[in-house]
């Protein structure tokens, strides 16, 4: 890019009030328009390809005791992102290297090179992979299905959310574990075609009306991999085997809630001499090189593939992040910023 072609200014997505326990709405963000920063020494200046939407960004939006600190009322939302550096002030990196980090919804990012991970693309790999299989997303369903569920052959895996970012990977990964069975739970029937095809031996719509017979009727669990809480983890609860692996990733069922779903069979957990073990996958850093790996090899056999819903222009970031709740997307969600660095506002 040359130094013609940066803008002088750039859009940023910022955090205008905190929703009340609910849904975003329309003021929860504003945009602003804001002058690029030029890097000083040591520094980078990264023009933002790709921003991530997640569910949990609906968490970083309360003022609650969490993982990480609330987003600050004023800041720019805290999202991952990919990059490309346009200047670099900085021995270590050079323009035109692919780069990411915690930029946040905004089109362009100033600031120390130490901060960023070059990333580089595996000969046949795809850029946007970084952002989901070989990005937090393939290391939260490796690490949740190896390190926190003990994934063993034969295992009957329960896999609920399971069209989405997390679980299409932690679906493909179970369906490619030596004779596991892999039940995968979804909201709606498109959803349940695309499991099927991924390898699913059964799939659920929790949305039935008969899904509590429909889950009972899939047998007992051995590990139940819960990206929704709530309800379908209450049920998961009730089949468990004797000592079963519940892999608590998310609950998202809870996150635009005023009270959460209470859960009530946690007996079985005793009873069937089981575990339920939240994570966060930034604390597992050192399984990531080992996670990569695995995944890399899957694709090489044919055995995983990832999908994106891919929405375009720094815009879309708010509809997706509402949307994700109303299962518009399968596979992980990402906006690309269009070409020429400036939105479609
Ligand atoms: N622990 C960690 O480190 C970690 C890391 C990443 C993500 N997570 C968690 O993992 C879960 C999945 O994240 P993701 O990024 O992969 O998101 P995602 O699955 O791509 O998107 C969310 C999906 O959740 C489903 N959903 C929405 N509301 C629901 C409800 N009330 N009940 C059941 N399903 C509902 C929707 O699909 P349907 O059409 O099927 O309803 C939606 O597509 C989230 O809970 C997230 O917070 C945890």
């Amino acid at each position: 890019m040359s130094a013609a072609s940066i803008p002088k200014e750039y859009k940023q997505i910022v955090l205008h009030e905190r929703p009340a326990r609910g849904p975003i709405t329309d003021t929860t963000f504003e945009t602003k328009t804001v002058p690029v920063q030029q890097p000083k020494e040591g520094e980078v200046l990264v023009k933002v390809e790709y921003v991530s939407v997640d569910p949990t960004q609906r968490g970083w939006l309360d003022d609650v005791k969490s993982y990480l600190p609330p987003v600050e009322l004023g800041a720019v939302m805290r999202a991952g992102g990919l990059g490309r550096v346009v200047v670099s002030k900085d021995d270590s990196l050079k323009e035109g290297d692919l780069v990411s980090f915690y930029y946040g919804w905004q089109e362009y990012w100033t600031g120390p090179a130490k901060l960023l991970q070059k990333k580089i693309v595996p000969e046949g790999g795809k850029e946007i992979d970084f952002m989901g299989l070989f990005g937090l997303t393939g290391m939260t369903a490796y690490v949740g299905l190896f390190e926190i569920g003990k994934l063993k052959d034969g295992d009957h895996v329960v896999i609920s959310g399971a069209a989405g970012a997390v679980g299409q990977i932690a679906t493909q990964i179970a369906v490619a574990h030596p004779n596991c069975r892999v039940t995968a739970i979804a909201g709606s029937q498109e959803k349940l075609d695309y499991l099927k095809k991924l390898g699913a031996h059964d799939v659920l719509n929790y949305k039935d009306k008969d899904f509590k017979e429909q889950f009972k009727k899939t047998g007992e669990i051995n590990v139940y991999f819960d990206n929704v809480g709530g309800e379908i983890l209450d049920l998961a609860l009730r089949q468990l085997k004797p000592y079963s692996r519940i892999v608590a990733c998310g609950a998202i069922s809870s996150y635009n809630s005023e009270k959460p779903v209470p859960v009530y069979n946690t007996f079985s957990l005793i009873s069937m001499k089981s575990t339920m073990q939240g994570f966060i996958v930034t604390d597992h850093a050192d399984k990531f090189a080992e996670g990569a790996e695995y995944l890399g090899k899957l694709v090489k056999e044919g055995k995983m593939k990832a999908d994106y819903h891919v929405l375009n222009g720094l815009g879309s970031t708010v509809s997706a992040l509402k949307e994700m709740f109303d299962g518009k997307n399968v596979g992980k969600t990402v906006v690309k910023l269009s070409a020429d660095g400036q939105s479609k506002l």
